[in-house]
């Protein structure tokens, strides 16, 4: 039987951080052989807010280099950037045709990013779920592995592609969301009240992928606890919550476990211990990094590739797509 296909994108809005990390990309690692996969490096979804042109520029390989030295690898996955395929400005331009304001006026991420951004909100940030409507049925994707907060985005794809379809004829697959379960959401050190972010302004409320175990234990130090004793898991304590769920992630212990092996102990043997675990975790992974990067052109090569691949699939799509809707013969 064939394999059914996954789409993700990821923002090149800065670093990668242990949230990107145990919420979605080590999640894409495990499933990939499973599935035909495209993991994408969204810089035109990135431009919806200003970005400085020379630190995008070095985001956007940094974020595609951390995906294979995560463990995506070119058997399973096209990895590549958004931009290198042309088919993806085409698509939403088409869908912004058949998509109606008031669908887009309803996502509560437009709503909360335009606050923060006041006067300056562009066109392209009001329009952003369209172009990930194109980014996903381009690709004839089943499946899109998003977190929780791209959920809305993932079924205003869906209700796009079903007008589409129903206007123009069967073209579209209608994807559905994967979300992975509570736990895959890791909160902010200092704030852990708020998720993990990369835009945070303070930079030590997230631990970044390639951070040395200096930093990570530094960052971890300094996260917010709170004044009772006792170790565990409890809802009403983010702080250590927080802390034990990346342990958790981690080591794959069980809650118990984790529970009886720092029962007596203090927050300093935990602090020390976290910082043990998330070091030698991300120490392959950094290693891995150093010797793709480090070989001059190699990553180019595997972008390179990845866009051919994925170009070959959103031609065939965009001509599909310009036939039923008379624009060619
Ligand atoms: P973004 O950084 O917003 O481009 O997100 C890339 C992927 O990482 C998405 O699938 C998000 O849902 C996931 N993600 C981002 N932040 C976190 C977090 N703090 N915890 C778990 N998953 C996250
Ligand atoms: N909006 C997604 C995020 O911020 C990124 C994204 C863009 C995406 N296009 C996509 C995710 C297509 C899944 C599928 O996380």
């Amino acid at each position: 039987m064939a394999k059914k296909t996954v789409f993700s994108g990821i923002q090149a809005t800065g670093s990668l951080h242990l949230g990107n990390y145990l919420g979605a990309i080590s999640n894409w690692v495990k499933m990939q052989e499973e599935y035909d996969n495209y993991f994408c490096v969204v810089d035109l979804h990135t431009i919806t807010v200003p970005q400085d042109p020379e630190i995008l520029k070095a985001n956007i390989r940094e974020v595609a280099g951390l995906l294979f030295a995560a463990g995506i690898d070119e058997k399973n996955s096209v990895v590549f950037i958004q931009s290198y395929v042309k088919g993806h400005s085409e698509l939403a331009w088409i869908f912004n045709c058949v998509t109606p304001m008031g669908w887009l006026h309803r996502m509560t991420q437009f709503k909360e990013k335009s606050e923060k951004q006041k006067d300056e909100v562009s066109v392209g940030l009001f329009d952003y779920p369209v172009l990930q409507a194109a980014d996903i049925l381009l690709y004839d994707a089943h499946l899109v592995p998003v977190g929780e907060d791209q959920k809305q985005h993932v079924e205003l794809c869906r209700d796009i592609a079903q007008r589409f379809n129903y206007r123009y004829g069967e073209v579209f697959v209608l994807p559905d969301a994967l979300i992975p379960p509570v736990g895959g959401r890791v909160m902010g050190l200092l704030n852990p009240e708020k998720k993990m972010s990369k835009s945070e302004e303070n930079l030590n409320d997230a631990i970044f992928l390639l951070d040395t175990p200096d930093e990570i234990g530094a960052k971890i130090k300094r996260a917010t606890t709170d004044s009772q004793r006792e170790i565990c898991f409890d809802q009403n304590r983010p702080g250590v919550t927080n802390l034990l769920t990346i342990y958790e992630l981690l080591t794959g212990k069980s809650r118990t476990e984790i529970e009886d092996h720092f029962s007596g102990k203090n927050y300093s043997v935990l602090k020390g211990e976290l910082t043990e675990v998330v070091s030698e975790s991300l120490r392959p992974l950094q290693e891995r990094y150093r010797e793709l990067t480090d070989e001059k052109g190699y990553l180019d090569e595997m972008l390179a590739r990845g866009a051919e691949k994925a170009g070959e699939q959103a031609e065939r799509k965009i001509r599909q797509v310009h036939e039923h809707l008379g624009l060619r013969k």
